[in-house]
């Protein structure tokens, strides 16, 4: 998630690009955890979201894998973040074992497939997904991969989706002059596309920039 007129504090002591309104909301949607599916993170850094999101999954009882995708390799920027907030890492440092002994503190079955997204999504076992967070497929052709291959899983009536950086773009989207900005609507032009498909069920424009959404009907 980027960080645009927030204030992200860190979860438990594990640095965050996301703010404390976004971890207790994920720590509800963990909470609410009804048992029809997996969880899972797409772009989880050092897991303070992934660790709000088990938090309240181990509340409800959850009993299957929690798959995660990421890279884990520390560029500048992330090394930069990790510093304001106390953690000193390397450029290039393989943050996977960080993001497994902050979230294994807390759950021991955590499936964290590194690599680029999207080829790793296909590694998933394909069981119903109840709850998706994506603060990695962000822009094309990565979004619309990543969402091809995850849709397919999702359960109408019950999945919830969370789209960071969601309004990150949209709200540029009069203003922008980057040329690839286009490319960086692929979330909101596609919940655009597929607004029929989807109930909205949580907002955070002003702090936070994600949005959250629960898949209704199924997208054929
Ligand atoms: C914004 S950070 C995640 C922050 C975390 N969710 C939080 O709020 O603290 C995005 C993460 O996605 C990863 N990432 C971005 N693009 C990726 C890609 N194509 N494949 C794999 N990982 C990617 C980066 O390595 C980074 O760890």
């Amino acid at each position: 998630m980027k960080i645009d007129l927030m204030e992200t504090a860190n979860y438990k002591g594990i640095p965050a690009m996301s703010p404390p309104e976004v971890h207790q909301y994920l720590n509800e949607i963990g909470q609410g955890w009804t048992g029809q599916g997996v969880a899972m993170e797409a772009g989880c850094w050092l897991g303070a979201t992934s660790v709000a999101l088990l938090d309240g999954l181990v509340k409800a009882g959850y009993d299957k894998p929690f798959w995660a995708f990421d890279r884990w390799r520390a560029n500048e920027a992330e090394v930069r973040k990790a510093r304001e907030q106390g953690v000193s890492l390397k450029i290039n440092q393989n943050l996977l074992p960080l993001y497994l002994e902050n979230t294994m503190r807390i759950y021991n079955s955590v499936s964290a497939t590194p690599g680029n997204i999207p080829r790793t999504l296909l590694t998933y076992s394909k069981k119903p997904i109840e709850i998706c967070v994506f603060d990695a497929p962000k822009r094309n052709p990565t979004f619309r991969k990543s969402m091809e291959l995850v849709l397919p899983y999702f359960i109408p009536g019950v999945t919830v989706l969370g789209l960071m950086d969601y309004y990150f773009y949209a709200r540029r989207r009069d203003t922008q002059r980057k040329v690839d900005w286009v490319e960086f609507m692929a979330p909101v032009k596609f919940m655009e596309t597929y607004s029929e498909h989807f109930t909205e069920l949580k907002d955070f424009e002003e702090n936070g920039s994600c949005k959250f959404f629960r898949y209704e009907k199924q997208i054929s």
